[in-house]
């Protein structure tokens, strides 16, 4: 009997002709598994450390519930994400709010449930100073308001030491928005110290992210967030309770890379050795007490856990081409039309299937709906499942839909038990949101 793919204990085919394609299948233990392997890795190497979730990475309910349910505090870009994970049962004080544009609202939601904002620039600093206030005058919230400054660097370390992408890789940090630079950031330390009875400030936030799928980089850009730790206390006398680094580690089949061949990703036991050894040796380096480390991490913890089911639906054969005609559409995996990112697909029903050579998938919409082009592919005929693995992270969060389709359901699968975490969409569904002004109605 074939090799199947199989989401725990359901074979794919089985959700597919239970559910319909297209379909989003997720392993919960996959998620559980992966987290607590994170959390024992980073737990064996540092001290005091906690692993938070960025929920951007898949902002499901269900997903930020089984991640609550370990534990996992979060990061929060706005009221929507601050909302789910209220509501999947993050307590707000193991909660951080980011972003480079929150509203006055966004600030009220975060001092009323007490979590931690991070803020970006010096506007928002006074922002953040007015909410306080008025909360502390009409005795709702949190005040002092919990808060660590985001830093952005040059990152000289990085750019020194990573070969060979570290200067590409400085250089395009500074073309992020996010953050201070450190002589703002000495400002911004001196005006939160002064109004000790609005603000607490916790420490600070560096998010460098994922640019290469190695953890030397982020060990590097452990030594440059140091080096101005250091400086902004010489500068202020400011010694942090708090570091946020943010996310960035690789996973194994590591879509990101573009690369959709097997190759090597550090397992989450080297990202935390090399990446915090090199943060505690820098803290004693400066003579700086080793203050609580958070990660938000986001597609390591929920990259695996996840397929997306396609059934398919014609196979052409023209001028020497095989094309496989599905109905997922690229949009679905947007990422990949427009980062480049790689996706790995199989046979459901075969997974050792021999190719039969390279075939064009596509998708149902009007554009060049290309899923994967000239890819080593067994034979499939009309209503075969196919599969795209490792979809886990950041396709929910930008999926789009051509040609007023529906968009898929999710499914979480927890051993023999399957159940609906998003409803399919429908029609009805995309169209209610359209209104028609009275000189059309
Ligand atoms: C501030 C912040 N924290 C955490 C993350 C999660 O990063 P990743 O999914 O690469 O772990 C991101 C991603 O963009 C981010 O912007």
């Amino acid at each position: 009997m074939a090799r199947q793919l199989m989401v725990e204990d359901v074979p794919a085919v089985e959700l597919a002709e239970r559910f319909g394609t297209p379909l989003f299948a997720i392993s919960e233990n996959a998620v559980r598994e992966r987290y607590r392997r994170t959390l024992a890795a980073v737990r064996a190497v540092y001290d005091p450390v906690e692993v938070y979730y960025a929920v951007k990475a898949n902002p499901i309910l269900a997903v930020r519930r089984i991640l609550a349910q370990e534990g996992a505090g979060g990061d929060a870009f706005g009221a929507g994400e601050v909302g789910t994970s209220l509501r999947a049962g993050v307590p707000g004080e193991k909660l951080v709010m980011n972003g480079q544009a929150k509203t006055a609202e966004w600030l009220e939601l975060a001092v009323r449930h007490g979590i931690t904002v991070t803020v970006d620039n010096p506007g928002e600093l006074e922002l953040l100073l007015e909410v306080a206030e008025r909360a502390k005058q009409e005795g709702w919230g949190h005040v002092p308001a919990p808060a660590f400054i985001r830093l952005k660097l040059p990152m000289g370390e990085v750019r020194a030491t990573v070969k060979p992408e570290g200067p590409e890789i400085a250089d395009r940090v500074l073309t992020t928005v996010w953050g201070f630079t450190e002589d703002e950031a000495k400002e911004a330390v001196q005006r939160a110290l002064g109004a000790p009875d609005r603000l607490l400030l916790r420490g600070y936030h560096h998010h460098i992210g994922y640019f290469i799928n190695r953890p030397d980089y982020h060990a590097a850009a452990m030594r440059d967030v140091v080096g101005a730790i250091a400086r902004l206390r010489d500068a202020t006398g400011f010694v942090p309770d708090v570091l946020d680094v943010g996310g960035g580690w690789a996973y194994p089949s590591d879509p990101e890379s573009g690369d959709d061949t097997p190759h090597e990703v550090a397992p989450p036991e080297e990202y935390a050795a090399v990446q915090l050894g090199a943060l505690g040796a820098a803290f004693d380096a400066a003579g700086l007490p080793r203050p609580l480390v958070i990660f938000e991490l986001g597609r390591s913890l929920v990259g695996e856990s996840t397929v997306l089911l396609a059934r398919v639906q014609w196979v052409k054969e023209q001028y020497g081409r095989r094309f496989v005609i599905t109905d997922v559409q690229k949009h679905l995996l947007l990422r990949a039309c427009i980062e480049g990112y790689k996706y790995r697909w199989v046979k459901a029903n075969d997974l050792d299937a021999p190719s039969a050579g390279p075939a064009e998938l596509f998708g149902p919409t009007c554009t060049d709906d290309e899923l994967a082009l000239g890819y080593e592919f067994p034979a499939v005929e009309r209503g075969d499942v196919v599969a795209a693995l490792a979809c886990g992270a950041y396709a929910q969060t930008f999926n789009a839909s051509l040609n007023s389709m529906a968009r898929p359901a999710v499914v979480l699968v927890n051993g023999n038990d399957a159940a609906i975490v998003v409803r399919r969409e429908t029609v009805d569904d995309v169209l209610a949101r359209y209104e028609l002004p009275d000189w059309l109605a």
